[in-house]
């Protein structure tokens, strides 16, 4: 992969239900930094998609009484419309049942294959329903199995055992590989145990609805190595070599928690018998709870985003989602934490911060951008953050896939600068010295501004909107940006409280 290039990809998501809101921050997260690289320079690809084949996938279509293909083009629109709304600017949408897809991993099978990493055995275990896979006894006996029966079958295995100590290797020499470090020390500590082979083929006679094995007509391959493949058949695996050489490998794999293994270990050992080179980062973040469990679409305790969204905006609840989760740890989703989140964070700092200057510049210099006189070292303090501290920490905080902190950082900006208005008392300092107060709301507009800019990528409207009051259509983050002179446009409430009963 070229070096100013910045590659990331969501998992692809089942079509057995509509997303709710775990997708919805994966998908978001992609967004936010794929954005935030753009605006630094850097040539961007952002891949999402759903994942059509599978036992899980063929179920939810019987149940509705459909074919699985119609099944998955009736839900595969649901997820776009909802990545439309929230925003989301992806660069393609691959759905495993295209043939862009199947033929790759027809390749990747066969050639597997053809390097003697695959063989036939006869297999007798405990087969999840729910998992969609062969688990082990001490596994079955963990009791946290639902839907688990006894199954017999010939199958086609792939020689992962082969790969253990490569992978252990580069675990080990690659620190960064597998993020965040907790996670990391997971995989280091599974992979203490002799690792098994991988069954990645189906009888056709149990489950029909899958990619048809090139070597036996009788099988269809296993959902995962299917799924996996997607990451590198839509970036020109076996078929744009020049394509595939500019982007792999991908800089950044977004996954939650619960889908680790299947990435840490199946797919790099996929990877190593392909000859490919692995991903630069997996990064598995933790999971948004109701109450103390995972939102999850079999336990039906989701949080449907399009309802938030139509209450309360698109970045409002981008904003939430980044700047409440910390990367790699759970987090609890309620109405009340989000409530509370958006009347301090973005009615009563950020959006009240837009009220403020444009109505004090408003009353004071009919609403045009007054000039900067000489400045005090208050009025160069807040210069400094926006100009000096923020550009130098931001970029770290992000590569540190620390998104919350990157936010937070960003809004003690917008919180100082509320604090340095009421120390400055324009509306005193007016009745004596209209030029010093030109200095207060210059400085004042221009962080707000500034901090608009660093907060663009979470919340492209408003922020968008922000500008476009204070005339800016360059977004640069460079101090004196905004032009004296400048007429600022009327504008509604950015973020109007939300008021509950206890208010
Ligand atoms: O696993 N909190 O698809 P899936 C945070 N098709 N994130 C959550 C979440 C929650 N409560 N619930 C879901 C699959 N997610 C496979 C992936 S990839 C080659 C194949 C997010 O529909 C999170 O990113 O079950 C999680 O890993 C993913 O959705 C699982 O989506
Ligand atoms: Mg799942």
């Amino acid at each position: 992969m070229q070096d100013n290039h910045f590659y990331v990809t969501t998992p692809i998501y089942y079509v057995n239900d509509k997303p709710h809101i775990g997708h919805a921050y994966t998908t978001i997260l992609a967004d936010v930094l794929t954005r935030y690289h753009r605006t630094q320079g850097q040539k961007s690809f952002f891949l999402t998609g759903v994942d059509e084949h599978g036992q899980k996938v063929q179920q939810a279509a019987e149940k509705r009484g459909l074919e699985p293909q119609l099944h998955a083009d009736e839900m595969a629109p649901r997820f776009k419309t909802l990545w439309q709304r929230l925003e989301i600017q992806y660069d393609d949408f691959i759905r495993t049942t295209e043939d862009r897809h199947k033929r790759i991993v027809q390749l990747a099978l066969q050639k597997v294959f053809d390097n003697g990493d695959v063989y036939a055995d006869e297999y007798e275990g405990w087969y999840s329903v729910a998992e969609e896979r062969f688990i082990t006894e001490t596994e079955m006996q963990s009791g946290q199995f639902r839907d688990v029966k006894k199954l017999k079958e010939k199958n086609y295995f792939f020689r992962m055992s082969k790969y253990q100590n490569r992978l252990i290797d580069h675990v080990e020499n690659n620190p960064g590989f597998i993020q965040p470090e907790s996670r990391r020390n997971e995989i280091l500590g599974f992979l203490r145990q002799p690792l098994g082979d991988l069954c990645i083929s189906r009888p056709k006679s149990r489950l029909s609805w899958g990619i048809e094995l090139p070597f036996d007509k009788d099988y269809v391959t296993y959902v995962w190595f299917d799924a996996l493949m997607n990451y590198i058949s839509a970036m020109g695996w076996g078929s744009d070599e020049a394509r595939f050489r500019e982007w792999w490998p991908v800089t950044v794999q977004l996954i939650g928690k619960d889908i680790l293994m299947t990435h840490a270990i199946y797919w790099p050992t996929m990877l190593f018998s392909l000859g490919v080179e692995l991903p630069r980062m997996i990064f598995a973040h933790g999971w948004w709870l109701t109450g103390d469990t995972k939102m999850s679409k079999s336990l039906g305790n989701i949080v449907d985003p399009l309802g938030l969204v139509d209450e309360y905006g698109v970045d409002a609840v981008r904003y939430y989602l980044m700047r409440e989760m910390v990367l790699g740890m759970d987090s609890n989703f309620s109405v009340e934490s989000f409530v509370k989140r958006y009347n301090s964070d973005l009615a009563n700092d950020f959006g009240n911060l837009l009220n403020r200057v444009s109505g004090l510049i408003g009353k004071y210099f009919g609403g045009t951008v007054p000039q900067p006189a000489q400045r005090l070292v208050e009025d160069e303090q807040i210069q400094d953050f926006a100009s000096r501290t923020l550009p130098e920490k931001i970029p770290d905080l992000i590569g540190q896939m620390r998104i919350h902190d990157a936010i937070e950082q960003t809004m003690a900006l917008v919180r100082n600068v509320n604090t340095y208005i009421e120390r400055q008392a324009p509306w005193k300092v007016v009745k004596t010295d209209l030029a010093r107060t030109g200095t207060i709301l210059y400085t004042a507009t221009e962080a707000l501004r500034i901090a608009a800019v660093f907060l663009s990528p979470v919340m492209p409207e408003k922020t968008r909107q922000v500008l476009d009051v204070l005339g800016d259509d360059r977004a640069d983050i460079l101090w004196g940006g905004l032009k004296p002179g400048v007429q600022l446009k009327a504008h509604e409430p950015l973020f109007p409280r939300i008021e509950t009963e206890k208010t």
